[in-house]
C-alpha cells in the first residue's frame, strides 16, 4: 500500500508532495527498478538532472510506472553551461527527448555561477520555456538572496521554488528564511547529508527517533516537514523509501526541533563546501 503524502501549494497555484526523491547515483537498469519501487511506495515527486546522468531512466521509469502522467511531477534542472537563452531552451527539449515526455512538471536553474552573469539570461528561458509548454513549474537551486532579488527586479517573475542544502549540520536559516520572505517554497538537497556526513546516526537524533519508534533520518525528514521544508530525498532502499516517507503520523515537539537546531555548524557544515556565491557547475 502506498501512503497518502500531503501536498504543497506555490506561487504559481500548482502543488507538489511535501517530500521528493531525489536520484544521485540512480542509474541504468537498476536506477528504474529502484525508482519504481519508490514510485510503489507512494512517492510523486520525482528530482532529476542532467548533471545525474539519469533523464534517460528517469523517464524509463514514468513509462513503466503505470501511474498517470499527471499524478507525477518530474523535476529536471538547467546546467550551468546552458544559461544562455537559446541554449537554455535547446538543452530543455533534449532533456526531454532523454526522458521521453512531453513537459517538465518543475524546472529549476541548477546552480547561479554568479562569475558567468548569465543567470538572469537564464531565468528569462525558464519563463519563456513556461510559456512554450516545456515546463510547468519553474524555480531555482542554490538562489541567495541577491540572486533572488535580481531575477524578480529583472523580469516580475518569482520562481516557485528554491532548491538549496539544508541538513542537520547546516540549516541555512537565513536562506529559507528569505526564500520565505518572496514566498518560495524551499526544497531541501541531501536533508541526510548524503554518506558526507554522520547525521543519519547522530545519538541526539537516535534518541529522539527513540521516543516515536522511528529512526534518526525519520527524524530529521519530519524536522524539515514541520518547517513547511520539501525535503528531496534520496534512497535506492526500497525498505529506506518506504520510511522516508512515514514521517506524517507523529510530531516533534518545540524542544525536540530545538535539540536538531542545536547541531547546526553553520557553514563548516556544509556536505561539500559549495556555497552558491562561489562555487560554480557546468554539468
Ligand atoms: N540542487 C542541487 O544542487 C543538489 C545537490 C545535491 C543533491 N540534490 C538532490 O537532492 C537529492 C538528495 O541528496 P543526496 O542524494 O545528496 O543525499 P541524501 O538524500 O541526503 O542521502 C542519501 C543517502 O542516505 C541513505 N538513506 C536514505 N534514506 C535512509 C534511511 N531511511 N536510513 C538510512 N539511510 C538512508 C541513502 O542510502 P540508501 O540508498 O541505501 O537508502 C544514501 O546513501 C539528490 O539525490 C538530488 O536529487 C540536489
Amino acid at each position: 500500500m502506498s501512503v497518502e503524502i500531503p501536498k504543497v501549494t506555490l506561487n504559481d497555484g500548482q502543488t507538489i508532495p511535501s517530500i521528493g526523491l531525489g536520484t544521485i547515483d540512480l542509474m541504468g537498469n537498476k536506477g528504474i527498478l529502484q525508482i519504481l519501487d519508490a514510485v510503489k511506495a507512494g512517492y510523486r515527486l520525482i528530482d532529476t538532472s542532467t548533471n545525474y546522468d539519469n533523464e534517460g531512466i528517469v523517464g524509463k521509469a514514468v513509462q513503466n510506472s503505470g501511474i498517470p502522467r499527471d499524478e507525477l511531477i518530474i523535476s529536471s534542472k538547467l546546467p550551468g553551461k546552458f544559461h544562455d537563452f537559446d541554449g537554455a531552451l535547446k538543452i530543455i527539449e533534449e532533456q526531454l527527448a532523454r526522458t521521453g515526455l512531453d513537459y517538465f512538471d518543475k524546472y529549476l536553474i541548477h546552480w547561479p555561477n554568479p562569475d558567468d552573469g548569465k543567470y538572469v539570461e537564464a531565468w528569462k528561458a525558464l519563463i519563456q520555456a513556461q510559456k512554450l509548454g516545456l515546463v510547468k513549474t519553474i524555480g531555482v537551486s542554490n538562489f541567495l538572496e541577491h540572486h533572488l532579488e535580481k531575477i524578480i527586479d529583472e523580469t516580475g517573475v518569482t520562481p516557485a521554488t528554491n532548491q538549496i542544502e539544508i541538513q542537520p549540520y547546516f540549516h541555512n536559516k537565513e536562506n529559507v528564511a528569505v526564500n520565505e520572505k518572496f514566498g518560495i517554497v524551499s526544497e531541501a538537497w541531501s536533508p541526510l547529508g548524503r554518506d558526507l556526513n554522520d547525521a543519519k546516526e547522530h545519538p541526539d537524533l537516535v534518541e529522539i527517533g527513540n521516543k516515536y519508534n522511528k529512526t534518526a533520518p525519520q527524524v530529521i525528514l519530519r524536522w524539515l516537514h514541520q518547517r513547511d521544508i520539501v525535503p528531496i530525498v534520496r534512497s535506492g532502499d526500497p525498505s529506506h523509501q518506504k520510511d522516508n516517507l512515514a514521517i506524517f503520523d507523529f510530531e516533534l515537539t518545540n524542544d525536540e526541533m530545538k535539540t536538531v537546531f542545536a547541531l547546526d555548524k553553520g557553514e563548516d557544515g556544509r556536505v561539500e563546501g559549495q556555497h552558491p556565491d562561489e562555487y560554480h557547475e557546468y554539468v
